[in-house]
């Protein structure tokens, strides 16, 4: 699309992680919901920590809502198949792209934005995969809506760093986060998670 900033992930989730999903779905779906859970919670707080971004509350307020539609519609599928909320297990990922934030200087909320931009992007990578795995077309279908809404989520918050911080600033640190996310992501240990 014109004028929409490129983020192009450095590396491509394996098939293998496919195939655990698909080996455990429960699990899956359960990890799944949890994360949807956790950023619902993470744009709020952003909203909290900036009030005086008026820009940045209402793109929060927003996310933060559709998030929690998209819990609630994991939640009504576990439901459905018998099963409910997981235990709340660490998320290697986001606790290593949240690491590379730089807390209490002035370049922390430019990081935050780019952060969730990417965290973003990799949700939606692997629901399209899961989409395109899935032999039910219903539930191929949702996984399609989420992966829209998530790109969605990743081109705002991009959008909302550029507006913020500028171009320039904004792709010198976009690279960086995308070179340490690919490395992460190829040291991620594949099983039935989202990450
Ligand atoms: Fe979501
Ligand atoms: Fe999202």
């Amino acid at each position: 699309m014109i004028g929409e900033p490129v983020l192009r992930l450095r590396a491509e989730t394996p098939r293998a992680w496919v195939e655990a999903v698909l080996a455990d779905f429960d699990a899956f779906l359960q990890d799944h919901a949890a994360n949807e859970r956790k950023v619902v919670h993470s744009a709020l707080t952003l909203a909290a920590q900036y009030p005086e971004h008026e820009a940045l509350v209402e793109v929060s307020i927003e996310i933060a809502r559709e998030e929690l539609e998209h819990f609630a519609q994991v939640h009504a599928l576990l439901k459905a198949r018998g099963r409910g909320l997981g235990a709340d297990g660490p998320d290697p990922y986001v606790g290593g792209m949240r690491r590379l934030e730089r807390k209490g200087t002035a370049d922390q909320l430019l990081d935050r934005l780019l952060i969730f931009s990417v965290v973003e992007a990799r949700g939606c990578e692997r629901f399209l995969l899961v989409a395109e795995a899935l032999q039910d077309p219903e539930l191929a279908a949702l996984y399609q809506e989420l992966a829209r809404s998530e790109a969605r989520h990743r081109a705002v918050y991009l959008r909302l760093c550029r507006e913020l911080f500028g171009d320039a600033r904004t792709t010198v640190r976009l690279e960086e986060l995308l070179e340490a996310e690919g490395e992460l992501v190829r040291g991620l240990p594949v099983r039935a998670a989202l990450h």
